[in-house]
C-alpha cells in the first residue's frame, strides 16, 4: 500500500483503460474514503452515482464532448452536491460542533447565521461553496484507487444539464465531474507543475 505521499506523486490523470472488472468491493471501499473527507459544518454535501452500464456511459462521454475514454472505463463515478443536503447539512453540523466543543460559543452562532442564509441563497451563488466540499471527496476516491492499481481522471469539461437529464436529476444535485476509473492501460510521465518559489505569493 502507498503512503500518502508515494500517491501523491504517483497519480496520474489516466485516460486509457483496460477492459478489466473492478470489484465491487474496491468501489465501495473508494467510497468509504470520499465518506471520510472533510466538509464545512461537516455538512457532507456529496453524492454519487455509480454507472457501469456501456449505453450509459456512452451518453456521459458525449455529454463530456465526445471525450471517449469515458465510455471505455468500467466504471464511472458521476460525482455530485446535494444542494439541500448542504444547506441540511450544515444546520444539524453546526449544532453537532458546537455540542463537541469544536468551535466556540460565539462562532457557533455566526455559523448558525451562516447557515440560515444559506436558505435564501440561490443555486448559483450555492454551487461553487458547496463544490469545493465535494471536491475534496473526489480526491480523495482519486488517492484511494492507487491502492488498488487503479487510475482515474477528473473531467469537468461537460454539459451539467446533458447529465442531469440522463438520470432525471432535478435542480437540486449539481455535477461536479465526472470520474471514470479503470486499470491504466497508459503510464504517463509526469506532467509538468509550477515550482514552489512560483506558488507562494510574497
Ligand atoms: C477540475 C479538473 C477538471 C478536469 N477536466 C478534465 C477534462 O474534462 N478532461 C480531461 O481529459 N482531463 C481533465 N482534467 C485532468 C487535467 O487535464 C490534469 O489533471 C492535468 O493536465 C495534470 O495532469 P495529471 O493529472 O496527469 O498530473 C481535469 C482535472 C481537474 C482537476
Amino acid at each position: 500500500m502507498l503512503n500518502t505521499k508515494e500517491a501523491i506523486e504517483k497519480r496520474r490523470s489516466i485516460r486509457k483503460y483496460k477492459p478489466d472488472f473492478i470489484p465491487d468491493e474496491n468501489i465501495r471501499e473508494l467510497l468509504d474514503s470520499a465518506r471520510l473527507a472533510p466538509s464545512g459544518c461537516n455538512a457532507q454535501p456529496w453524492r454519487f452515482k455509480i454507472v457501469k452500464e456501456a449505453g450509459v456511459k456512452a451518453r456521459l462521454a458525449e455529454a463530456a464532448y465526445n471525450q471517449s475514454f469515458i465510455a471505455d472505463a468500467p466504471v464511472v463515478i458521476v460525482c455530485c452536491a446535494d444542494i439541500q443536503g448542504y444547506i441540511d447539512g450544515t444546520v444539524s453540523g453546526v449544532q453537532d460542533l458546537g455540542k463537541v466543543g469544536a468551535v466556540k460559543d460565539g462562532m457557533v452562532t455566526v455559523l448558525q447565521r451562516r447557515a440560515d442564509n444559506l436558505k435564501t441563497m440561490d443555486r448559483s451563488e450555492l454551487v461553487p461553496i458547496i463544490a469545493v466540499n465535494v471536491a475534496i471527496a473526489i480526491e480523495h476516491i482519486v488517492l484511494r484507487a492507487l491502492d488498488f492499481g487503479l487510475g482515474s481522471c477528473w473531467v469537468r469539461l461537460f454539459y451539467e444539464q446533458k447529465v442531469k437529464d440522463l438520470f432525471e436529476w432535478r435542480d437540486n444535485i449539481y455535477v461536479v465531474a465526472l470520474l471514470p476509473i479503470g486499470y491504466p492501460a497508459e503510464m504517463p510521465k509526469a506532467r509538468k507543475r509550477l515550482e514552489l518559489n512560483e506558488i507562494l505569493i510574497d
